[in-house]
């Protein structure tokens, strides 16, 4: 019989997300579920007035089709946003795009050829990693540690794969899963590297905005100001909602305008209505504010969660201690070690908690006795809910046999 049809690209390449299809799956629980697996600020914590003030703001041209690289109004507030960040920019290296996820897709779409190698943290941002691997990229994992990507670790790893990488995917600041945030001694480390390499850094920044204690670590964007190689991917799906679907890159010149092409081939431009009521949000003056309201109640929450594990689990985990952003990275130790996370979900779903299993986070599926905890979803009484239900499952499972610890 003849094809009609181009066969699909194969499932290998085209890895959906686990945590997306988790959203689908909590969705469907109608029992009561304390939730520590999505990343997303709580509907309660969002600014829904203030942004329904800001969408009612009428402008001419709102329902056209927009600019590709962004309303200018909207870009206008990205750069004061930068510049008030310390990190000041230029319109022609800002393209606005549909969420981070479109930054990550543009990055991986115009940099690599399949086959190409590209280095990621080892636990890295699932989605990001799944971006790189639908464009045919060969994804080699890195180690990571309290003070994030073992940079010293990366020329070893080259060398062992035997040819340079084409990009090297990293979140610096309170990365995704860990929390934990890339020493400055590593990021100028780092771009030395991707220098001597002639790689991409791709400095993937959704969180660097949410920070609630220690110093202020400066992005791989403000420490090489206008480097070719540093392609930074932002976002507002943290700081206001994720429903916006708006975010931005801040890319050199050359690069942007073929991210403006690779957009127009995409889908010509982010909603425009949407862009008008961000901008018209930003123009109130309403972002700082916001944060600055939101940070001691995920200071607080992140406290309750670490204070919950100690106190329910003590020396059967290890957390990791983040200074902003939305996520701890737990591992099982003592009694608990091993424990598999993927057969505890169904168990812990059923006692009434939800969470990412650390296989989600990696290439070769390892870390399989990791979990990551969203803190900033739950009220710190929700959250010592979760983590007792989290324990009550996990010493089932661990006791159950099958399934359990290995
Ligand atoms: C590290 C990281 N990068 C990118 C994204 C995607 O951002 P957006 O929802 O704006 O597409 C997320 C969202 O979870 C993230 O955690």
């Amino acid at each position: 019989m003849t094809r009609l049809l181009a066969p699909p690209r194969s499932d290998r390449e085209l890895v959906g997300s686990l945590i997306d299809s988790s959203t689908a799956l909590l969705a469907a629980q109608t029992h009561d579920v304390v939730r520590f697996a999505m990343g997303a600020p709580s509907e309660d914590l969002m600014p829904i007035a203030e942004l329904d003030e800001a969408f009612a703001t009428a402008r001419r041209g709102r329902y056209d089709y927009g600019d590709s690289a962004g309303e200018p109004r909207l870009r206008e507030q990205i750069l004061r946003l930068a510049a008030e960040a310390g990190a000041p920019t230029r319109d022609e290296r800002v393209l606005v795009t549909t969420g981070g996820m479109q930054g990550l897709d543009l990055a991986f779409k115009l940099c690599l050829d399949p086959g190409d190698l590209v280095i990621v943290e080892a636990p890295t941002y699932t989605n990001g990693h799944a971006t790189a691997l639908s464009y045919g990229a060969e994804v080699l994992g890195a180690p990571t540690d309290a003070d994030g990507l073992v940079v010293d670790a990366l020329p070893g790893l080259v060398e062992r794969a035997g040819r340079l990488p084409r990009a090297i995917y990293t979140i610096p600041t309170f990365q995704n899963p860990t929390g934990v945030t890339m020493s400055r001694e590593r990021r100028v480390r780092l771009l030395e590297l991707a220098e001597r390499w002639g790689a991409l850094v791709i400095e993937d920044d959704p969180y660097g905005m949410l920070r609630f204690d220690g110093d202020p670590a400066p992005s791989l964007a403000q420490i090489a100001p206008d480097h070719p190689l540093v392609f930074q991917v932002r976002t507002f799906s943290k700081t206001i909602a994720p429903g916006l679907r708006v975010g931005w890159i801040d890319v050199d010149p050359e690069l942007r305008e073929r991210a403006v092409a690779a957009k127009q081939a995409m889908d010509t431009c982010t909603g425009v209505p949407v862009q008008h009521g961000v901008a018209a949000f930003l123009e109130a003056g309403r972002l700082r504010p916001h944060v600055d309201r939101l940070l001691p109640l995920y200071r607080e929450r992140k406290d309750a969660m670490r204070r919950e594990l100690d106190r329910v689990f003590g020396d059967r985990v290890v957390a990791t201690d983040p200074e902003g952003g939305f996520f701890l990275w737990l591992t099982f130790t003592g009694e608990l070690g091993g424990l598999d996370t993927e057969a505890l979900f169904p168990d812990a779903l059923a006692e009434g908690v939800a969470y990412i299993p650390g296989p989600a986070f990696t290439v070769d599926g390892s870390m399989r006795d990791a979990l990551r905890l969203c803190f900033a979803t739950s009220s710190p009484e929700r959250i010592a809910e979760g983590v007792e239900r989290l324990a009550r499952a996990a010493e089932r499972t661990a006791g159950g046999g099958a399934g359990g610890v290995r």
